[in-house]
């Protein structure tokens, strides 16, 4: 699929359809609309004074022009009311139009960008809202599908004057990153284990001038990956520790983050085995991982100035005959010891050890990603990213590249007056605390692991997958948080 420009009068665009942005309007007013009326022999006032033409927020009318007018139709997006116009409402409805335009066949879209302009949003910005719509919002995961969908959108034409073309190469880097971070958890998890997701890493990494080192068992073992590896045991799959790095800042080598992401390809739960109910989506328990490797490809994309690790603890957790038991007890790559309660809360076990590597490496900075716990959605609902830190200001840094790029992001608590709910009687902790809290316990675990690095962990068990159609998410894995990882570095790799 295509996204090209075109500058001129939306009317005179040739293409199946002209989406237009329409505002919810008590009277019949906008100079857009009295063109395209005027062209139409005056019918939009006739459906206008019909109450067919609302600009209701959900609503959409789609008129053909019979010749009139050089796109052969219309499709008419309600916007709501001008107050309540956000960038999301633009992307929502963008995605909406151009699924529907997809839906009854067409092949070639023109978006009448100005159309959903305003003092706060750009032309640029629409057009980057646009180019997220059409990618992420067209994306359907087929792999498996013998009969694949023949209706396709092949070209998209932002119709603007604007000089948008960087704009639109960047989003589109970041559109398709999150694309992959999509195709990667929506994978089988037959077709999705520790081996098969670090081969993928490492041809992306390879294809994008990133460099690409797995650590296999025995090398994790001569690290002392005893968390890691205590999970990784009871499944007949290899773990593998993959890192991938990006260095784009060469002349402050020691100045580097890590984005770290749990990278479970199945979590059957271990011995402490899932219901099934429960267990049917665990094939996306490695989406923080996935959302890593998106992150670092984006990252490399945009060349930003600055130097990224990429660390991703892949492995499965299953409950074969040597898998760990509850009771049993592990050591951490720093020595910490671990009293496994349940082998279910094995995502801070695995991140344990990933961010002791990441220490290792000497990183500045760590943000983890991981569908750590079903509590954040009791907390937080299905739409928010619960964020935890140790460091007020960087925390800070981080829900606010989320908030630009329409990833919402909260944070709650993690102090130390939540860590006598870990402690253990045999060993320096445990891995599970009460119900109480159970999102805030689990990062505190992962927390002991940054030891003083900054931190910041993001617990995306709740967003990470949706049930049904969610403005530019389709249903399936949504590849969050992909554009906040990438917003974060980019503001960073700005205030150099
Ligand atoms: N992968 C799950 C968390 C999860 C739940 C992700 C639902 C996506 C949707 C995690 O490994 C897990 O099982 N966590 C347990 C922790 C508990 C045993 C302390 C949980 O949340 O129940
Ligand atoms: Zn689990
Ligand atoms: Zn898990």
């Amino acid at each position: 699929m295509d996204i090209n420009f075109q500058k001129g009068h939306p009317l005179e665009i040739a293409g199946d359809c002209l989406i237009v942005g329409l505002l919810e309007e008590e009277e019949f007013t906008s100079g857009a609309l009295e063109s395209a009326n005027m062209a139409l022999d005056g019918s939009l006032r006739q459906l206008f004074d019909e109450d067919e033409l609302v600009g209701k927020s959900g609503t959409s009318t789609l008129i053909h022009t019979l010749g009139k007018v050089t796109p052969k139709r219309i499709l008419f997006t309600g916007l709501g009311k001008r107050d309540s116009v956000t960038e999301k409402v633009i992307k929502d409805v963008v995605s909406a139009a151009i699924r529907k335009a997809r839906g009854i066949g067409l092949t070639k879209v023109v978006i009448a960008i100005d159309t959903f302009c305003s003092e706060d949003l750009s032309p640029q910005r629409v057009c980057e809202l646009s180019t997220l719509a059409t990618l992420n919002g067209l994306y359907r995961y087929e792999d498996h599908i013998s009969e694949k969908s023949e209706k396709t959108i092949k070209e998209v034409i932002l119709n603007t004057a604007a000089p948008a073309e960087s704009s639109v190469i960047s989003y589109t880097a970041i559109a398709e990153a999150i694309n992959l971070a999509r195709d990667l958890a929506n994978a089988p998890p037959n077709f999705m284990t520790p081996s098969i997701l670090s081969d993928i890493a490492e041809r992306e990494a390879k294809a994008n001038g990133i460099e690409f080192e797995r650590l296999d068992e025995d090398k994790m073992r001569e690290l002392g990956m005893g968390s890691l590896l205590g999970v990784a045991q009871g499944s007949n799959e290899p773990a593998h520790l993959i890192i991938l790095k990006y260095i784009g800042d060469k002349d402050n080598i020691d100045d580097s983050i890590a984005l770290v992401g749990k990278g479970i390809t199945f979590d059957s739960g271990g011995l402490s085995l899932k219901p099934p109910a429960g267990m049917i989506t665990m094939k996306g328990d490695m989406a923080g991982g996935a959302a890593v490797i998106g992150a670092l490809i984006a990252i490399s994309k945009l060349a930003l100035n600055i130097n990224v690790y990429g660390i991703i603890a892949a492995t499965e957790n299953m409950p074969g005959g040597k898998a760990q038991r509850p009771g049993d007890v592990v050591t951490a790559m720093n020595g910490t010891t671990i009293e496994v309660i349940n082998t279910d809360a094995e995502g801070r076990l695995v991140l344990a050890d990933a961010l002791c590597y990441a220490n290792h490496l000497g990183v500045n900075k760590i943000v983890d990603v991981a569908t750590l716990t079903g509590a954040i959605r009791t907390a937080l609902g299905d739409q928010i990213i619960g964020a935890f830190g140790n460091n007020a200001e960087f925390t800070k840094e981080v829900i606010a590249a989320g908030a630009r790029e329409g990833e919402r992001l909260w944070e709650l608590p993690a102090d130390e007056s939540f860590s006598k709910h870990f402690k253990s009687d045999v060993a320096d902790i445990k891995n599970v605390g009460g119900a109480a809290g159970g999102a805030t316990i689990g990062a505190m675990i992962i927390g002991l692991f940054a030891e003083d690095t900054p931190w910041v962990h993001l617990d995306i068990a709740a967003v990470s997958r949706t049930n049904s159609i969610n403005g530019d998410d389709p249903k399936g894995a949504t590849g969050t948080p992909v554009k906040t990882l990438v917003s974060l570095c980019k503001s960073i790799s700005e205030c150099r």
